[in-house]
């Protein structure tokens, strides 16, 4: 059957592409250590999984009223951004979505037209580009290397504007590199925009995830501008270890708010009722569990950023949040006979067992992405095989 166009152009996802390869191995017997997954390891906490119960037994199984998010969870999503990110929202200005991914497909379908262009600093997680394209959008890239810590500065924001830009894609902790900007270096980059109109999408799915004492703060939170032209992403998937249960949700001005619901209501009638009112419980719950995952990947990150600093030829900067850390491993492509992050990738599982996502899908060729979503034990295992990969 002929394909369209639009979906013939679409990249394949090499996160998956690296799942599939590892799932093949695995099923003839070998022992393959993973580091490819973007989810953490961890269970979604008991009294999430309660909430959801509860809410199936009260008969909270029919479309959600309305689809755009249940009156509990809007609520539960204006109080988080008031107490945690400073931002003063009305429920009219949240939508739920099926995981923080729709959410950025709806926003890039609603603001974009075609030709329209959309900034997004590389290293980038994978959907942004592609996701630009399906609304007839131009992704510009800018790009910062390990050598700048993974950041760019307001200097090559303000050099990337054009009279076309229509969005500039900011995700801060990154995935894939692990990168966090400062509160000073968030207020420098939305500083470039105050005389713009240009609309940022702020990526937050990591802003719970951040090591070394880092605080967060919201691109939306940096000036009544800021706030006026910013849409606030976030999902329960990484904050609450709720990745498959497809539930996110983004902030923002009532009228791309309530657009953003016109079209959704004519796809997919928004997120599964029952597991609204489990983010909401998230929210509005305890938080020690987050405290508890947060401290455990910072632990593991710094076993892992110590330890790939120990390889020769292995340039990482400290991942400042998230759960990945996306080492420069360009130096050992000659030694490797390797001419790029694919081929790398693939001599590292076929020889060494060990899975990791290449770069280049990241729109950074000369790295690679390791997930420290796994335990400490599988760590220790994976990074001896690449220090030996590597010898
Ligand atoms: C930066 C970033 N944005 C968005 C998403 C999408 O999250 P969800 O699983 O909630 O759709 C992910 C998940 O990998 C991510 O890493």
């Amino acid at each position: 059957m002929r394909i369209s166009q639009r979906v013939q152009d679409l990249a394949e996802s090499g996160t998956i592409a690296v799942s599939n390869k590892v799932a093949a191995m695995r099923a003839q017997g070998v022992d393959v250590v993973s580091l490819g997954a973007g989810e953490p390891d961890f269970d979604t906490p008991a009294h999430i999984k309660q909430a959801a119960a509860a809410a199936l037994d009260g008969g909270e199984t029919k479309y959600a009223k309305p689809a755009s998010g249940v009156p509990e969870l809007k609520q539960a999503v204006v109080d988080k951004l008031a107490r945690e990110n400073g931002l003063t929202y009305a429920p009219a200005q949240v939508l739920a979505s099926v995981g923080g991914k729709e959410a950025l497909f709806l926003a890039f379908a609603t603001l974009i037209d075609p030709g329209d262009e959309v900034i997004i600093p590389a290293p980038y997680w994978v959907s942004y580009p592609e996701q630009v394209k399906l609304a007839g959008g131009v992704p510009v890239f800018v790009a910062a290397g390990a050598d700048a810590g993974f950041k760019v500065t307001p200097q090559q924001l303000r050099q990337a504007l054009t009279p076309r830009t229509r969005v500039f894609v900011f995700n801060s902790p990154s995935n894939p590199t692990g990168a966090a900007y400062s509160p000073a270096e968030t207020d420098a980059l939305a500083e470039v925009l105050l005389d713009t109109d240009v609309v940022t999408f702020s990526d937050e799915m990591y802003d719970r995830l951040l090591f070394g004492g880092r605080t967060f703060k919201s691109f939306a939170a940096t000036s009544a501008h800021a706030y006026d032209h910013t849409l606030t992403f976030n999902a329960g998937s990484k904050t609450y270890s709720m990745t498959g249960w497809r539930i996110g949700y983004v902030a923002g001005p009532a009228d791309v708010i309530q657009s953003m619901a016109k079209l959704q209501s004519q796809t997919t009638s928004g997120a599964a009722t029952f597991t609204m009112h489990a983010l909401a419980a998230a929210l509005n719950g305890d938080q020690a569990c987050v405290e508890d995952m947060r401290a455990e990947f910072e632990r593991r990150g710094q076993f892992v950023h110590q330890r790939l600093n120990q390889i020769e030829g292995v340039v990482c900067p400290e991942p400042g949040g998230a759960f990945y850390a996306f080492p420069d491993v360009s130096d050992t492509f000659e030694a490797k006979g390797v001419a790029g992050s694919t081929a790398w990738a693939g001599r590292l599982l076929e020889e060494a067992h060990v899975g990791v996502v290449p770069g280049v899908d990241f729109g950074a060729d000369d790295c690679v992405r390791l997930s420290f979503a796994t335990s400490m034990e599988a760590l220790e295992e994976a990074l001896r095989r690449i220090e030996a990969f590597l010898a």
